[in-house]
């Protein structure tokens, strides 16, 4: 069962996105502007579209917390949407009145999008209903919750970081370590090589160029998360299959690897698996972290390390064909305002929906009130294990 459950409502040019994050201990310190610059580091990045600059996200706390710490209660979490003064009535509550005609209809599903399965699905005249819930601004409302658990995760010592390893097809060196967080937040594409940077920068802006879109690989480190936590007894206990149903959960995430990950099924297993190992001090460990911090579905206490790969960007400047839904008369798509690449944004989205799970998984694992009591039961199970 859940401790720590969030739920977001809202579009993307309607009034804003609200959050409700529920099962937070008491006792957490809230830095309000800690969660506005986490909102922040998820607008920017190389490749984004207008939208961003005319979005300042900054988050209203409107429960939850009080003179700074949270209270035990749901936190109740808005990001207004800036842009929704220029949207006038299309997204109004009520119906237009009498005579009054409706805004313009969106008849024509964007390939690579919901639009088509949502507007099916949900019966919708409209795809203007699809487009506006299943857009990614959502995701801001991901990343205010998100900047609140990181701040549990360091009451236990653990801390969430990301950085791009691929975009459009040019790779760079995977592994980081917390030295190097300070480069990668310089880096317009959020890549710790500053060579491989530059040609990240230059695939983007030969898409756009092009029309085109070009997706990537973001690369996830969790530094100091405590072992134990997960289990095999269940698979929907095992730490994997938490963390990439969590991953998977960001829009245009299309595959998700852990340690090694796809290429441990073409290693031999003597260049997979870790030694075992044991130090007076330090008691059990791993003499490499193939496995990237999982094993058996229990987090081992090494660096947690997946990566996530992100499909190009569905809405293209020089769109693919799609149908007019009535008529069913093929047309070009629509080009709806958007970004050539959004790969280093979903870097900050991704460590968001993975500090929500970690977090959610060590409340499961070892319960506590208060952030202080986490704290605790974390340490005296560290001890623990060191003496065994
Ligand atoms: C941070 C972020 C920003 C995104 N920005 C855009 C965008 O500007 N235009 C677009 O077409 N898709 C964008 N996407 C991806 C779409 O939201 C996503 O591909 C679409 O909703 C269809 O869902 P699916 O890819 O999961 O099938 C973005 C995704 C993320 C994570």
């Amino acid at each position: 069962m859940s401790r720590l459950r969030y739920l977001t409502a809202g579009e993307s040019h309607g009034p804003g996105l609200t959050a409700i994050l529920d099962g937070c201990p008491a006792g957490l310190r809230v830095d309000v502007s800690a969660i506005d610059a986490e909102l922040g580091r998820r607008q920017s990045g190389y490749g984004r579209g207008e939208r961003q600059s005319i979005e300042q996200d900054r988050v209203r706390v409107l429960g939850g917390v009080r003179h700074g710490r949270t209270t035990g209660a749901p936190l109740a979490l808005f990001v207004p949407n800036r842009d929704a003064a220029n949207w006038g009535d299309v997204l109004a509550v009520e119906a237009p009145s009498a005579g009054v005609p409706g805004p313009e209809r969106v008849d024509v599903p964007r390939p690579g999008h919901a639009d088509l399965g949502g507007a099916l699905l949900y019966e919708l005249d409209d795809i203007r209903d699809v487009i506006e819930r299943a857009s990614a601004r959502e995701t801001a409302a991901k990343v205010a919750c998100g900047a609140v658990v990181k701040a549990l995760l360091s009451e236990i010592g653990a801390r969430v970081v990301s950085h791009v390893v691929a975009i459009g097809g040019v790779e760079a060196t995977r592994g980081m370590s917390l030295d190097d967080v300070d480069r990668v937040e310089a880096s317009p594409v959020r890549c710790r090589d500053q060579g491989a940077g530059r040609r990240m920068i230059a695939a983007i802006d030969a898409a756009a160029e092009a029309g085109d879109t070009v997706g990537g690989v973001v690369e996830m480190l969790v530094f100091g998360y405590p072992p134990g936590v997960g289990s095999y007894v269940q698979g929907d206990l095992r730490l994997r299959s938490r963390l990439a149903r969590a991953v998977l959960s960001v829009p245009a995430i299309v595959g998700v690897e852990f340690g090694v990950g796809f290429e441990a099924a073409a290693r031999p297993g003597s260049q997979v698996h870790d030694p075992i190992v044991h130090d007076a001090d330090e008691g059990y460990g791993r003499q490499s972290n193939r496995a990237g911090g999982i094993e058996g579905g229990i987090s081992t206490g090494a660096p947690i390390v997946l990566r996530a790969a992100m499909k190009p960007i569905s809405t293209l400047r020089e769109p693919l064909g799609s149908v007019e839904m009535g008529t069913h008369r093929p047309v070009a798509s629509r080009f709806e305002r958007s970004d050539v690449c959004a790969v280093p944004a979903a870097g900050i989205v991704l460590e968001a929906v993975v500090a929500l799970e970690l977090a959610d998984a060590a409340l499961e694992r070892f319960g506590g009130a208060t952030a202080g009591d986490l704290a605790a039961a974390v340490e005296a199970y560290r001890r623990r294990i060191r003496e065994r």
